[in-house]
């Protein structure tokens, strides 16, 4: 059932230019520009009264969700605050009536995910849940549902489910966008224009492999990994940092590029590799500039790039690119030969990438 391949992870990196298309397929309507959610629960007026905004995940869906909040900001211009499930249960958040509520979940039964559902319910707002698993126990009990849809994922570390929840993203953004008169026709056609350009853009990168399996035979044996990233891609740098750290039992830690001389700076050497994630947008400079720090402290830099840049490849020991896209597309981008990377160091290593030891795919205690 791995389909040829040495592991479940692979297989489903491998899956993702069609879980992907399997996401946004057959939901949306061109020549409206506007996304079809039928399942959604909530009627465009309701969307309309939606005060603010709040998303409650956990682990690798809680990164999604803070994808999440760039892209609803941006599409929407409507404040998203953005929690861990055990953060928000436990701490008498100020939720109102009428707020939307979303939970991204991929077995739909993780129990701090849940209970923080159930909280917001009771008080008001209106829940919807992006989820995999479908009927679980979080699409039950919401008002509203948009499944990923990208079948059952065996590995333990999230992969597939990881990307198909930011394109359910790109699905909810549209639609708000559009029912509450943020985004016109013409925006929504522009969006749904970048969207069905992913799968094919994700099955180039994965037809890269090979460089990050060179990259990764460089670099397997050091013992810490720092990852850094700006603005929307910042919440990739942690999701980098959590599959490395999940199944090669590295210590990995992901950082916003611009806090590291707040204090990680302090543990970089030349054997502590320094992931960078650099798309071409206005903070480019400004991560180039934190990277001439890193270097100076002789660690080695491997960086992400948008295809066409040039200063990144002079100071870096290792530069991988991506193609040039809209910056609100780049996380998906990145975070497929992170997956890779991870993935080769941990088999390097001669770990079970699958069943990594003390995780269960689904956290069902508290
Ligand atoms: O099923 P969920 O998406 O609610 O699971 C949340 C986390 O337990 C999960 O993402 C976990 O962090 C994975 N092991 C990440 O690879």
């Amino acid at each position: 059932e791995k389909s040829g391949y040495p592991h479940f992870m692979l297989k489903e990196i491998h899956e993702q230019p069609q879980t992907i298309l399997d996401t946004i397929r057959g939901r949306y309507s061109y020549e409206s520009g506007e996304a079809d959610l039928p399942d959604i629960g909530l009627t465009p007026k309701q969307f309309a009264e939606v005060g603010r905004i709040w998303i409650v995940a956990c682990g690798t869906s809680w990164h999604a969700g803070l994808v999440g909040k760039y892209l609803l900001e941006e599409m929407v211009r409507t404040p998203v605050q953005v929690d861990i499930g055990s953060e928000f249960r436990y701490r008498d958040p100020l939720i109102e009536k009428n707020d939307l509520f979303i939970t991204i979940s991929q077995s739909g039964e993780t129990a701090d995910t849940l209970a923080a559902a159930r909280e917001a319910k009771q008080k008001g707002a209106r829940v919807v849940s992006i989820v995999n698993v479908v009927g679980s126990t979080l699409a039950r009990e919401s008002d509203g549902v948009l499944y990923t849809h990208c079948g059952p994922e065996i590995g333990v570390a999230s992969t597939k489910a990881f990307t198909s929840q930011l394109a359910a993203l790109y699905m909810l953004a549209l639609h708000l966008g559009r029912v509450r008169g943020v985004l016109t026709v013409a925006d929504g056609k522009s969006w749904l224009d970048r969207l069905v350009t992913l799968p094919a853009l994700v099955k180039h990168v994965l037809g890269r492999e090979a460089e990050i399996l060179a990259i990764a035979k460089r670099y397997y044996k050091k013992p810490d990994f720092l990852f850094l990233g700006r603005g929307i891609n910042y919440p990739i740098a942690l999701e980098g940092a959590l599959k490395l750290k999940e199944i090669s039992y590295i210590h990995a830690e992901g950082y916003a590029a611009g806090e590291m001389k707040h204090g990680p700076i302090a543990l970089i050497d030349k054997d502590m590799p320094v992931v960078v994630l650099a798309p071409r947008d206005r903070l480019y400079e400004k991560t180039v500039s934190n990277l001439m720090e890193v270097k100076a402290r002789r660690a080695p830099v491997i960086a992400f790039v948008a295809e066409g840049e040039r200063e990144l490849g002079k100071i870096a020991d290792a530069v991988f690119t991506i193609p040039d896209v809209h910056p609100l597309l780049s996380p998906i981008l990145f975070t497929i030969p992170l997956q890779l990377l991870a993935y080769h160091i941990a088999v390097l290593r001669g770990e079970d990438v699958d069943q990594p030891r003390n995780l269960a795919k689904s956290v069902t205690v508290e």
